[in-house]
């Protein structure tokens, strides 16, 4: 038999490999006869062509009508998928040679164990710890380029493997209101708000050196950085050393390594009568929040940050789960020294996509109650007591999913430091969820709507009144009544709004 060689459009050509695989299984093609090549040797260009018009150049029956689709098992399509994106140059013998097996070994499909398939979800399972890793260790940096959107922000990143094209959906996601580009050896993303483009690779040098937003994010690193949880080997497994050189937070690991085995020899110095002393403060706190996580109103642990120090920080908090997966944390937002707060539970959907509080159905109940009471909601900070968006995906929709104890807890230093910043002269709890973190105990909506309550920590009143989304929730037939009870509830607050 003649031996066939392919040549694919780019490195993650799998239409190509898809159409090259149907005619060499139609013209009964052995593996060993096939020579897998790149259009563009070496790294392969990306761009050259799109996929679909991937070449079979020295196919001889190139001109031949197109092959039927083999029957495959439901594993082997998502498994290509991801192996493709692998830098391995054998992927395509490798995964040419699995799909002719199990044309002709109809037991292969059962055998999980089989060589061919564990060295394919090797492959995988190494492209998706790269995705991962381009998750987790992208670092943006501002460019004011005075574009009408806002700044542009940059990264630069040097995955592993062709993941590049896979993962910028993540970004796209993650980051849909800010614009961004990710620039990366072979390959770069970039996203305006509105479409995400690829562009051919870039150097190091077109990336933008270090400036104020990374000068906050390593003063954050620095605050969070925590010497009794130091453990380095995790550190090092989490984020391996070949990352740090673009994480600016890793020329303080040093330092502060350096820094937390001396603190740890002070404290065991010190002896246990310092621990001892602690325990009666912590005990009776009674949250269900880990240690690291715990604070109580007015004792927020980054009471020394500016607002926009604050905001900058808490994009990257990941002090309880609920940030891994929204989009963005939504902070607070109104004048610095407002003299009214108002605090709900925590952003939604259209929250979470656009990155401000109150801005989605809940919000415009709110705006329509601001404007009938004659209010000027600029005038206020508003703000919530979770600053992440907690939900579960049903179809196509993200629902809403109350915050835990612990999650909220886990919140709260950054709402009290929020209160520390702006001093409010009263603050409006909407809803269960706000009362409670405000006041650090269970407040019933019923029973105590339309007073003030005083926090004890700062003597701040805290106006107790539902959740605009309750409202929404309320039955027709008693919403007007409902509404009517919330603005004169809110009505409560107007000595505290600026004429
Ligand atoms: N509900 C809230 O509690 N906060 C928001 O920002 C939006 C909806």
């Amino acid at each position: 038999m003649l031996s066939r060689t392919i040549e694919l459009a780019n490195s993650i050509d799998l239409a190509g490999f898809r159409q090259a695989a149907r005619q060499l299984l139609a013209e009964h093609v052995p593996p060993e006869d096939v020579t897998w090549t790149l259009s563009y040797q070496g790294l392969g260009d990306l761009f050259a062509e799109a996929p679909s018009k991937a070449a079979m150049t020295r196919l001889e029956s190139a001109s031949a009508p197109e092959a039927p689709p083999p029957k495959v098992p439901a594993f082997f399509l998502p498994l290509c998928q991801t192996a493709i994106l692998h830098r391995e140059p054998r992927r395509f013998a490798l995964m040419y040679r699995l799909l002719w097996r199990l044309q002709h070994q109809p037991g292969l499909r059962h055998d999980t164990l089989d060589a061919d398939r564990s060295a394919l979800e090797d492959l995988a399972r190494v492209v998706r710890r790269d995705m991962h890793k381009m998750t987790a260790f992208v670092r943006f940096r501002t460019v004011a380029d005075e574009h009408a959107d806002g700044p542009l922000h940059i990264a630069w990143f040097e995955p592993d493997h062709h993941i590049v094209e896979t993962t910028a959906p993540f970004f796209q996601r993650r980051f849909t209101n800010m614009r961004w580009a990710i620039l990366t050896p072979e390959r770069c993303a970039q996203w305006d708000g509105a479409q995400l483009t690829f562009q051919p690779g870039a150097s190091r040098d077109d990336a933008p050196p270090a400036d104020a937003g990374e000068g906050l994010w390593l003063t954050y690193y620095e605050h969070i950085f925590n010497p009794a949880r130091l453990k380095v080997k995790m550190m090092e497994r989490e984020m391996p050393r070949r990352y740090w050189h673009n994480l600016p937070e890793a020329a303080l690991i040093a330092p502060l390594v350096a820094a937390a085995h001396q603190r740890s020899g002070t404290m065991i110095e010190q002896g246990p009568q310092d621990m001892a002393k602690r325990l009666p403060k912590v005990l009776p706190l009674k949250v269900s929040a880990p240690a690291q996580w715990r604070s109580q109103p007015g004792q927020g642990a980054r009471t020394t940050m500016t607002l926009p120090q604050l905001r900058a920080a808490c994009q990257h908090c990941r002090d309880c789960p609920i940030g891994g997966h929204a989009t963005q944390a939504v902070f607070g937002e109104g004048p610095v020294h407002a003299a009214l707060m108002v605090v709900g539970e925590q952003p939604g959907d259209q929250e979470d996509l656009r990155g401000h509080p109150f801005v989605g159905p809940a919000g415009q109940l709110f705006n329509r109650a601001v404007a009938e009471l004659g209010w000027d909601r600029q005038q206020f900070y508003v703000t919530n007591a979770v600053k992440h968006f907690k939900h579960e995906v049903r179809g196509k929709r993200r629902m809403h999913k109350t915050a835990s104890q612990a999650e909220a807890d886990a919140c709260l230093p950054w709402l009290e430091a929020e209160i520390t910043q702006v001093q409010p002269k009263a603050i409006i709890a909407l809803g269960a969820t706000a009362a409670r973190q405000l006041l650090g105990r269970p407040v019933t909506i019923t029973q105590n709507h339309g007073q003030w309550l005083k926090r004890e920590s700062d003597g701040v009143p805290v106006l107790i009144t539902t959740h605009p989304s309750a409202l929404l929730r309320t039955q027709d037939d008693a919403r007007s009544a409902a509404y009517a009870q919330w603005l004169a509830d809110l009505r409560h607050a107007t000595e505290h709004v600026p004429a």
